[in-house]
């Protein structure tokens, strides 16, 4: 009895599965044989009435017959699945990927920017090495030994004599000694400061330096170019102040405040409640500087100015903590 039913199962499956020709089809099949209430399993439940004496022979058909019909599904299955060459077929309507687009950092963005202004000025551009002597540094640049004026520059030393650059002035000395009068150049470039790094200051960051000597500079046009610049960096409607200061390697030296473009003087955050922002150093290029050179002081004079340029970012587009600028963040940089 039992034995009849299993061939007749298995004959039906096997016509069945031949028909199939979908999965959803498929899935009829296994739930119709396979599955824990079809149809193998009920003659699995009817074994157990069968005489002792015919089990083992019925159990071992029964248990062929499952494995036979799972081939069969698994075969079956197999043949269904769609082929990747060939019958898929390319969807024209999804959206296409994005590319993203790599921009120019903001620091590098404020660095090109300045350039071009001066260079549209009649500025030319130099460049000197960052790992400086202690000479290039300070000393040319009137720096006495044992000043304090040093100090003002807390300087990563690598030997007694070789140290990384504080500031782009040493490359003012490696120009001069290199031409003759007319000088007239901006050198951009890394320079590096052993300070604890915070929202005000990085321990490596960019400066410009500029320098111009000829017969008659006079403070005056150091004035009339670096308010040139600032108009056309930060907008035509600025405020400006020049404040007396020290460098050594000026004589005399003055800073450039504008008003702070957030509170237009009134005072906020970002000007210390001053009114006023700092944008760079500036000065008449001490005699001193020029023996150094090898210049005659009594036959040129000449001015210098400085900047940072992470600051002058900071200041342009309003960010209140420099270490943005290297964090990396995506999210940051895509705003510029
Ligand atoms: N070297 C100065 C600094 O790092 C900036 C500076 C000030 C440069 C006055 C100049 C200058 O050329 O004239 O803080």
């Amino acid at each position: 009895m039992l034995e009849a039913e299993i061939q007749k199962v298995r004959q039906q499956a096997e016509a069945e599965i031949a028909s199939v020709t979908d999965p959803q089809h498929l899935e009829e099949f296994r739930i119709s044989y396979l599955a824990r209430k079809g149809q193998v399993a009920a003659l699995f439940d009817a074994l157990r009435a069968a005489p002792p004496s015919e089990k083992p022979r019925l159990g071992k058909l029964l248990n062929e017959l499952r494995s036979h019909l799972q081939m069969l599904f698994e075969e079956k299955s197999a043949s269904l699945v769609p082929k990747q060459q060939g019958t898929a077929r390319t969807d024209l309507t999804l959206p296409g990927r994005k590319h993203f687009r790599g921009t120019k950092h903001p620091v590098i963005q404020t660095l090109d920017e300045i350039t071009s202004i001066f260079i549209s000025m009649g500025f030319g551009i130099a460049e000197g090495p960052e790992i400086e002597t202690d000479y290039y540094n300070f000393g040319a640049l009137n720096f006495p030994p044992d000043h304090p004026a040093r100090d003002m520059q807390d300087t990563f030393f690598l030997t007694e004599q070789a140290l990384l650059r504080t500031h782009t002035s040493p490359v003012q000395i490696r120009v001069m000694e290199k031409h003759s009068p007319p000088v007239r150049v901006i050198m951009p470039g890394k320079v590096y400061r052993n300070e604890a790094l915070s929202a005000r200051s990085l321990c490596v960051f960019h400066q410009v330096e500029g320098l111009y000597v000829d017969k008659d500079v006079t403070f005056s046009e150091l004035r009339g170019t670096l308010v040139a610049f600032a108009k056309q960096f930060y907008g035509p409607n600025l405020k400006y102040r020049f404040r007396p200061s020290f460098f050594p390697f000026t004589e005399p030296s003055a800073e450039m405040d504008i008003t702070c473009f957030i509170c237009s003087g009134a005072g906020c955050r970002m000007c210390k409640q001053t009114g006023w922002l700092e944008i760079l150093g500036c000065g008449m290029v001490d005699p001193n500087v020029f023996k150094a050179v090898g210049y005659d002081p009594e036959k040129y004079t000449g001015y210098a100015f400085g900047m940072g340029i992470e600051r002058t970012a900071a200041l342009r587009y309003g960010v209140d903590d420099l270490r943005l600028f290297y964090d990396n963040d995506v999210r940051f940089l895509a705003q510029f």
